[in-house]
């Protein structure tokens, strides 16, 4: 049995990730490929109680406290989720992975990013995403994608520079990993936005 795929999709609040994540789905699905959707922070039991804390308004916490925990439920969504799967042939789609750790705890909270290099490092080896889709728009358009859809978490209710911060955080690791991270121009409509996916996915993957 070959061994599955690993896809991530990352991009600011509102770029249309979970929105692209179920399409993908169905889309491998109806290649005949077996799909295990899932999402960071959490995606276990326990992952999913840190992704509550790390979320949670009423808490405050140092910025390396949350570099910690978002590396915690990872290195338990990699053991618990991620490697299992993989090792079965199945496909992995996780909403978010660790690009995200340096957008938002890198670049929103100015993390230093050897910290993150060297969790990075710690809980994965070398360990990376077969594809990560960046579903870019700007800090503007998120917003506007997000507000009122349901109130802001920890994350949600930072400031615009936050979020610029994220975003130049993301430009650059696109720039730097050029390979595995394919920029989509998620500000445009959602059908097209389906169709970069589709061809991108097509190419790397389901090309004769
Ligand atoms: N290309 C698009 N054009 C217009 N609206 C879109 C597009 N993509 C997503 N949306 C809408 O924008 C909103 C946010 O999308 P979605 O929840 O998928 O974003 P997200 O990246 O998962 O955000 P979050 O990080 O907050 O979970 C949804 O209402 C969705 O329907
Ligand atoms: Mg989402």
């Amino acid at each position: 049995m070959s061994q599955g795929k690993f896809i991530t999709l990352e991009g600011i609040d509102g770029a249309g990730k979970s929105t692209q994540l179920a399409w993908i789905a169905d889309f491998l699905q109806r290649r005949g490929v077996n799909v295990v959707v899932t999402r960071e922070p959490g995606g276990t039991q326990l992952g999913e109680k840190m992704r509550a804390l790390l979320l949670d308004t009423r808490l405050t916490m140092h910025p390396e406290t949350e570099v910690l925990l978002m590396f915690a439920a990872r290195r338990e969504h990699l053991d618990k989720v991620i490697f299992p799967a993989l090792a079965r042939g199945d496909w992995v789609v996780s909403d978010r992975f660790t690009d995200a750790s340096f957008a938002y705890q890198g670049g929103g909270r100015q993390v230093n990013s050897t910290k993150l290099e060297n969790l990075e490092q710690w809980v994965q080896g070398v360990f990376q995403p077969d594809l990560t889709l960046y579903f870019d728009v700007s800090v503007a358009l998120g917003q506007q994608r997000t507000a009122s859809i349901k109130p802001a978490d920890r994350f949600e209710q930072e400031q615009t520079e936050f979020f610029q911060r994220t975003r130049a955080a993301y430009l650059t690791r696109v720039e730097k990993y050029p390979e595995r991270i394919h920029l989509i121009d998620a500000s445009r409509p959602l059908q097209k936005v389906h169709e970069a996916v589709r061809d991108t996915l097509e190419i790397l993957f389901f090309q004769k």
